[in-house]
């Protein structure tokens, strides 16, 4: 295999050819719903998302749509529910979670707690321990192709994880961006959503496209008014042209005929990052993915000292990784830093061979620092 190939395990970013297959069908469905809906997705409005958009959405989670609030992308709904609980709130987060969602919650002076990730999902014993001591505002998690570990909750556990939140009054936040993003042939369960919640929230930045940027919230009735007004004071309406054109994507079946392209691309994709991380990587890797963007891997060799060198070395060598300490609640910092450099990659971009290739590149730069 040539030197000159490079590969870069950092950025989740959906890969090129998907996007090039959505031209046609982006370019043909913003002008479509432009001409359809004219002034109405040109001018203020909609403060809470684009009524249709939220109309199919809420059907398709069985909820009354004015539980839903589209906005711009996903992080922007989280960070608006962030924005809106009281300034220094407990709130808690799995051990390793979205990096983005950990920094944005500080900006708000929230403190999060992190409870410990089993192959099944959240430790309940820890959950329940965090529930019992503090005084919690809310629990985000994402249940489906978890980011950064790539675990795919138990049903079970997620509903012992609802249990809790609801018998402490803690409002359950699960992201689902990943929900649809299963490449293993078999398909996620969906979550039912009643008065009290659990709260969902979503992206369509891997279903469709990261610069298209829509994402949603489906909120208690009785939270709507409050999280509506912290909206409007922020960013007034979302994009929506965007969101016009997404809900005709859907109505017209092209969306799940395009997730449908998406897993059949990315499969292949996974299924070499597995088998080189399993066979170059046995035990830092335990649990094989089945879908989203990222898979952990902890190089045990790697300690805190070596973390520069080893970096540096795979950049020179043609492969982009980077540590994923900003993904770690504060409080499991410490204790992962100990078992190694921890980093998060990503694969949707890459075909099986590059990534093959990437893999045994980061094993040799290991094995010689080590
Ligand atoms: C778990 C999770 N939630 C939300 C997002 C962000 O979505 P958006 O681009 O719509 O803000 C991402 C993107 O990587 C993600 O991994």
């Amino acid at each position: 295999m040539s030197e000159k190939q490079s590969i870069n395990f950092l950025r989740g970013v959906p890969a090129e050819e998907a996007l090039s297959r959505l031209i046609p069908m982006a370019s043909e469905g913003y002008e479509k719903v432009i001409r359809r809906y004219g002034t109405d997705v040109l001018q203020y409005g909609h403060f809470s998302g684009f009524k249709p958009l939220r109309d199919l959405i809420g059907s398709l989670h069985h909820v009354n749509p004015e539980r839903v609030i589209v906005g711009n992308g996903g992080l922007e709904v989280i960070s608006l529910f962030f924005k809106s609980l009281p300034r220094e709130s407990n709130i808690i987060v799995e051990e390793a979670s979205y990096d983005r969602v950990v920094l944005d919650a500080k900006v708000y002076g929230h403190h999060l707690i992190g409870v410990k990730l089993t192959p099944e999902g959240v430790d309940l014993n820890e959950f329940r321990e965090v529930a019992n001591k503090k005084a919690v505002a809310a629990f985000y998690g994402i249940p489906f192709h978890q980011n950064p570990t790539g675990i795919n909750y138990t049903e079970e556990n997620r509903k012992d994880v609802e249990r809790i939140c609801r018998e402490h009054s803690i409002p359950c936040v699960w992201d689902i961006c990943y929900q649809a993003l299963r490449y293993d042939g078999k398909t996620n369960g969906s979550i039912e959503v009643s008065e009290w919640g659990p709260i969902l929230t979503s992206s369509f930045t891997k279903t469709i496209s990261p610069g298209t940027k829509c994402g949603y919230m489906i909120v208690p009735n009785h939270y709507v008014g409050h999280l509506s007004g912290i909206i409007a004071n922020t960013r007034i309406n979302p994009n929506l042209p965007t969101q016009a054109f997404i809900a005709d994507f859907i109505e017209s079946g092209r969306y799940d005929d395009f997730v449908k392209y998406l897993c059949k691309l990315y499969r292949p994709r996974m299924e070499a990052l597995n088998a080189a991380l399993h066979s170059q990587f046995p035990g830092a890797f335990p649990v094989a993915i089945s879908g989203g963007f990222f898979a952990p891997l902890t190089l045990e060799n790697i300690s805190s000292d070596k973390e520069a060198s080893f970096i540096e070395s795979a950049k020179q060598g043609g492969v982009g990784v980077a540590a994923a300490w900003d993904a770690l609640a504060p409080n499991c910092k410490e204790e992962k830093r100990k078992k190694g450099l921890f980093i998060r990659l990503t694969f949707p971009a890459y075909e099986p061979d590059k990534i093959e290739w990437g893999i045994l590149k980061l094993k040799e730069i290991a094995e010689r620092l080590a």
